[in-house]
Order: C-alpha cells, then structure tokens, then sequence
C-alpha cells in the first residue's frame, strides 16, 4: 500500500501516548494503519534507550526494517523517540537505509520532518530539546477503538536521578496548558474511552499559570473530576519526594480516582538513595506509604526498584527487601541496574558484576511473587468492580482491571467492553485474578 504506515512502539506509556499521536499526525496527512511493515509506505520504530537491553532490542529492530527496506526501496523508515534522540546521527553510519531520526520533544513536528524525506528525498535529522511546549497532534478519530487511554500533562523531567537518562533525552520539564488536557480528555470521552491516565515523568509537579488560571496537579485532578463520562482517572509516575498530603487526599475525595499509586522507591537503603539522589529516605518513603493507607486502608501500591546500583553493598541490598517486606507492594517492576552514557553513575566506581545483579533480581522477584500471590489470595471471595477492557487471550473471556488496576478474567455472555462488572473473585494467580460476575 503506498499510503500505508506502520509504527513499532517500544518503551514505556508515554511512547505508546506518543506513537498514538503520530498515528494521528500521519491519519490527518493522508495515511492509513497497516498491520505488516511490508505493506508499508512509512515505517516508524519508536524507541527506548532506559536501559541497554532497550538499546539492544530497537537496534536490532532497525537492523531488520532496513533489511525489509532493502527490498522496497520506496519505503521510508525513520527512529523516533529516545534512543534516537541519545544516538542522533551515528544512526545513519550505522543504517544506511535509514531516512529520519527524531527525538521525543521534535514528533509534533513530524510533518515538515516527513515533507523533506517523501517530497525531497532528504535524510532528515531532528533532536532538539529546547523547544517551546509543543502539542500532540489532535485526536479526531482513535485509530483504535479503546475504553482506557493515556493524555500526557507534561513532558520531560528536572529530576536528574544519577542513574536515569531520561532528563537528557527528554529534556526539561513543561507542563501542558489545562485546557488542552481537559479538552483532550472529553474528545477521548467522546469517542468511547471510560478511563483516563495522566502521564508525566513527575506529574506532581504540574504546573501551570497564564493570565487567568493558575494549575497544580491537585487542581487539575479536580477539574478532571468534571468531566462529564469518565469513570476512571488514574496517573503514572509520580516521585516520593513531591507527594504532596492534598494529593493524597484526592484519593480520599475524588470519586473517580482510583485507589492505586505506582510510587517508584529504587533502593531501600539510605546511602543508595543518596547516591541515587532520590531526595528522600527509607523512612520517609515508608512514612508516605502510611499515610497514603491510612486516608484509603485498600489503596494498591506498585513501585519501581532496582539491584545493583553502584557501590550497593550487601546490606544496602538486604536494606531493599527488607523495605519490600515490610511495604509488601501489590507488584513490581524490577530492574537490573544498566549504565547509561552521560549519567553520573555511569562515571561512580564500585560497579556491581551482572552475576551478581542477576542473582540479587531473582531473590527479590521470587520475594514479590510470594506477596503478590498472597495479596491477590486475600482477593479471593470478595467481590471486584471491573471495567471490562477487551477479550482475554482464552476464547470466550473477557477481560478487565479492578480499580486497583489488578486484571480480572471471567465468563460472560451479556457484557459488553466499556461495562463496569461486578465479579465475585473465585481464584487468584501472581498476574491475575479469575471469577464470575455477581448478576
Ligand atoms: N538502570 C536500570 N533501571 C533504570 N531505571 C531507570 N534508569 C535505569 C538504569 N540506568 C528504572 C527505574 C525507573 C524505571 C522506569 O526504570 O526503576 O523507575
Ligand atoms: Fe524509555 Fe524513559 Fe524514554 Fe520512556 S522516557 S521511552 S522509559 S527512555
């Protein structure tokens, strides 16, 4: 198809929130999704570089577009997001059959982008970072009809953790204007989504002040509340160091916020953190844990940590599960500490080997399924509001997620994606829960 595109997304959801907007941009340009890069005219992989196994995979993905290019000279492959904005030019030394190279903060710019590599033939690169605020294309039509969907409030990041590449390739914080977000948010309402998750790197720290308004998250989160047709709101990531007690309070009085925090916690020992620059301790952490539970007793917690940073000693480590074991988060995410060029860390001594990062993984992973799987336990017998989101991948399921963002499969032959379900919970694994609606 010679107005066909297809877009390859890696990374976390502020590049699937990105890679939808592209699919807009290209839409409104005149191109239609397509589900095989070998139909396609534009060929787009959106890219990660958070860790070095990231890096490794989008190149090896560009490695096999440039070979499917190879054979259909007409199509144009460009790398967006943040492995191309870290890696810019070296990528066209690498790939010869590569046309374009965008960083994150230029893809609201794609269309001159493309102009210049459809209509002139040109290989383009685009990776500023100091440009105004910038809008997403507008959705006038989901290419994908979904009831849950991410609106980003702001883009990039002041935090510069020592470990973290994200401040680099993103660039610095700016907050979108509260009106583009709430009008965002009734066009997604509009075409069908029931739930909203607002995406920033720190979204604590939204802000916004022009002539007449003046924003924070808190506000924003009430205007939100506003909304006439969303049933859900939900936000991702925020940073310990900002939580505000008024934010977590909304979870108090805010009906349609969902009782469930990813609050990522990275080390539990205070040199660690230190090092980190985290800009708070184990005890403060754990401080804000009680809080959060003590305004909403069921609220689930997920948090992010990583193994093996720099210098992390043995009882720095056993400092970590020792945090996990007293939190006991409702899941997850683990990570092997990766260096990353440009980063302090990258330059500390004391790196830990992978042996070692691997083993200290495993331990703790073993530790979180035991309470994942002993939280999800608790569940069993009690009832759960579920938002059906689609069909589970065994035939005749559907899926959906409690408000605590846990899956849920059951059997049913009247609901509909977009319902909201009670189910009577029978059964629990370590990813998911099982059970019949209460009707
Ligand atoms: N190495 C390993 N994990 C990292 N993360 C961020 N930077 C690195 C790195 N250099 C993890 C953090 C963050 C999550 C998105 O990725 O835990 O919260
Ligand atoms: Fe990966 Fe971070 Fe970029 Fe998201 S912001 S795609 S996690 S590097």
């Amino acid at each position: 198809m010679d107005n066909g595109f297809y877009i390859a997304t890696m990374g976390c959801q502020m590049n699937e929130y990105d890679s939808e907007s592209l699919a807009q941009a290209l839409m409104e340009y005149g191109y239609q999704p397509v589900d095989n890069p070998e139909n396609a005219k534009i060929v787009l992989i959106n890219t990660c570089t958070v860790r070095e196994k990231a890096d490794q995979k989008a190149m090896s993905l560009l490695g096999r577009m440039s070979r499917i290019k190879a054979r259909r000279p007409g199509m144009v492959l460009g790398m967006v997001g943040c492995l191309a904005q870290k890696e810019g030019k070296h990528l066209f030394h690498r790939f010869p059959q590569l046309d374009m190279v965008a960083g994150p903060r230029e893809l609201a710019d794609l269309r001159s982008i493309l102009d210049a590599v459809v209509l002139q033939g040109k290989r383009m690169i685009a990776t500023r970072l100091d440009l105004p605020p910038s809008n997403p294309a507008k959705i006038h039509q989901l290419h994908e009809k979904k009831v849950s969907a991410y609106v980003s409030i702001m883009q990039g990041c002041d935090n510069f953790c020592t470990y973290c590449i994200v401040p680099h390739v993103r660039g610095r914080e700016i907050s979108r204007s509260p009106r583009e977000i709430i009008d965002e948010a009734r066009f997604l309402v509009a075409q069908g989504v029931k739930e909203i998750t607002l995406l920033g790197q720190n979204v604590n720290s939204y802000s916004w002040e022009d002539r007449t308004v003046s924003y924070n998250f808190v506000s924003l989160l009430q205007a939100f509340a506003e909304v006439e047709g969303l049933m859900r709101l939900r936000f991702t990531t925020s940073h310990p160091k900002d939580l505000s007690d008024d934010l977590i309070c909304c979870f108090r009085d805010l009906d349609i916020l969902c009782p469930h925090i990813h609050l990522p916690f990275q080390a539990g020992s205070n040199e660690i953190l230190r090092r980190m620059k985290r800009g708070y301790s184990r005890e403060q952490y754990m401080e804000l844990v009680c809080r959060l539970r003590e305004v909403v007793p069921d609220i689930a917690v997920t948090s992010d940590v990583m193994v093996g940073f720099p210098g992390e000693s043995l009882l720095d480590f056993e400092e970590t599960v020792d945090l996990m074991g007293k939190i006991r988060f409702d899941s997850l995410f683990s990570f092997k500490y990766s260096d990353r060029e440009g980063t302090l860390a990258a330059r500390m001594d004391q790196k830990i080997g992978e042996e070692e990062k691997s083993r200290r993984l495993s331990r703790l992973q073993a530790l979180q399924r035991h309470i994942t799987l002993q939280k999800n336990r608790a569940l069993e017998g009690k009832e759960a509001i579920v938002l059906v989101e689609g069909c589970s991948k065994k035939g005749g399921q559907m899926m959906g997620r409690t408000d605590t963002n846990k899956i849920v499969n059951f059997y049913s032959n009247n609901n509909k994606i977009g319902d909201i379900v009670k189910v009577y919970i029978k059964r629990s694994f370590v990813n998911s829960l099982w059970g019949e609606p209460t009707h």
